[in-house]
């Protein structure tokens, strides 16, 4: 028979676990997310790490600011140095937190001046021509790149040809071996890697594993698609960047590293952001918001914006997506967080 006083303790633990409320939300949490922890000591850690996310998150939707809002969606359990550390990937060793600055690009003088942009569309979405594949999940590798590269392949195909076929990230991130798998890459060299092998092998045929691998050669010649080559859109210049969104899905870089990506919950994105660019995403569209059109307060009608799609999963953000505010502030030339600073798309 076990002591009172033991008793005692045990049942005084229970009855402040009880009292916890945060206890209890991170639990349902956890099984919202299947998670589990190796033992109590992690979960202890977790709990306050999900503690501190979920006071920043309603802190800042309190202040209601710029009409987005945060979440304590599944990385809420991740402080941002891990988060930075595993869900990015722009560039060869971002994952030891080097970012990567915009190139020394001149941008031509006369971009989004000389030019008349009033022929576009004012609102673009591929996923509703079915240029787009479902979200996908990068997991914890920084394959980012891939994703961002694949996606553009993936839109410029089905736009040409008619038909969506999923590629493979993975024989990107086995066999480009000029970028580093998982440690990161450029989106350009996953195209070059492309034209140079002439093409790429379906989702299918060469499935995602979310880490480095031997790279399956017998599969490089397995190729459904290709394309003939890449072109950079101007350095800087969103008004090109519309351009080239109206045409087809484009490939763009972005700094996702802050807080506000992480626990993005939906809503037009406003920042804060750097230029430091450190993810790759694909542009798929982009179109301005109506407003109110349900009664519910909604959102500030004519906000002008990208839709962006990620490769963290459908659960992140608006279904795996994020709209970025468009044309932030007047005058600056990198678009928010850096997206303007160095787009590209395949040419088939
Ligand atoms: C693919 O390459 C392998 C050698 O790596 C070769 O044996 C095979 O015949 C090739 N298949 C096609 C369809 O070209
Ligand atoms: C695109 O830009 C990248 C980065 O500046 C550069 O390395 C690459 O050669 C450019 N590619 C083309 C096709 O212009």
């Amino acid at each position: 028979m076990a002591r009172p006083s033991l008793l005692i303790a045990i049942w005084v633990c229970a009855a402040v676990a009880r009292a916890d409320p945060m206890l209890e939300r991170f639990e349902r949490w956890m099984g919202r997310h299947g998670r589990l922890y190796a033992h109590a000591g992690e979960k202890q850690r977790r709990l306050e790490v999900y503690r501190r996310n979920v006071e920043l998150v309603e802190q800042f939707n309190s202040m209601n600011n710029g009409g987005y809002k945060l979440a304590d969606n599944k990385f809420a359990d991740l402080t941002n140095e891990e988060f930075r550390a595993k869900m990015l990937g722009f560039g060869p060793h971002s994952r030891t937190g080097h970012t990567t600055t915009a190139p020394s690009t001149m941008a031509c003088a006369d971009s989004g001046l000389a030019e008349d942009y009033s022929d576009l569309p004012k609102s673009v979405d591929w996923r509703e021509k079915g240029a787009v594949a479902p979200v996908k999940n990068q997991g914890e590798c920084g394959s980012c790149w891939a994703f961002s590269a694949v996606a553009a392949i993936e839109g410029a195909n089905q736009i040409k040809n008619g038909k969506m076929v999923s590629l493979s990230e993975q024989e990107l991130v086995d066999c480009d071996t000029e970028a580093v798998g998982c440690a990161g890459g450029y989106m350009s060299w996953a195209f070059e890697f492309v034209m140079k092998n002439r093409g790429l092998t379906t989702e299918g045929n060469y499935p995602y594993l979310g880490m480095n691998g031997n790279c399956q050669t017998p599969k490089l010649n397995e190729s459904a698609v290709t394309i003939s080559g890449y072109r950079n859109v101007t350095a800087s210049s969103e008004p090109d960047l519309l351009r080239a969104a109206a045409a087809q899905p484009v490939s763009v870089a972005v700094d996702a590293g802050g807080f506000v990506w992480q626990l993005y919950g939906g809503g037009v994105f406003t920042g804060p952001c750097t230029s430091e660019l450190n993810h790759g995403v694909t542009v798929v569209g982009y179109g301005e918001t109506q407003g109110d059109t349900d009664g519910d307060g909604g959102e500030t009608p004519g906000q002008k914006y990208w839709v962006v799609k990620n490769s963290w999963g459908p659960e992140w953000g608006e279904a795996g997506y994020i709209r970025m505010q468009r044309q932030a502030v007047a005058g600056a030339a990198d678009g928010l967080c850096g997206i303007a600073v160095l787009p590209s798309y395949p040419v088939m």
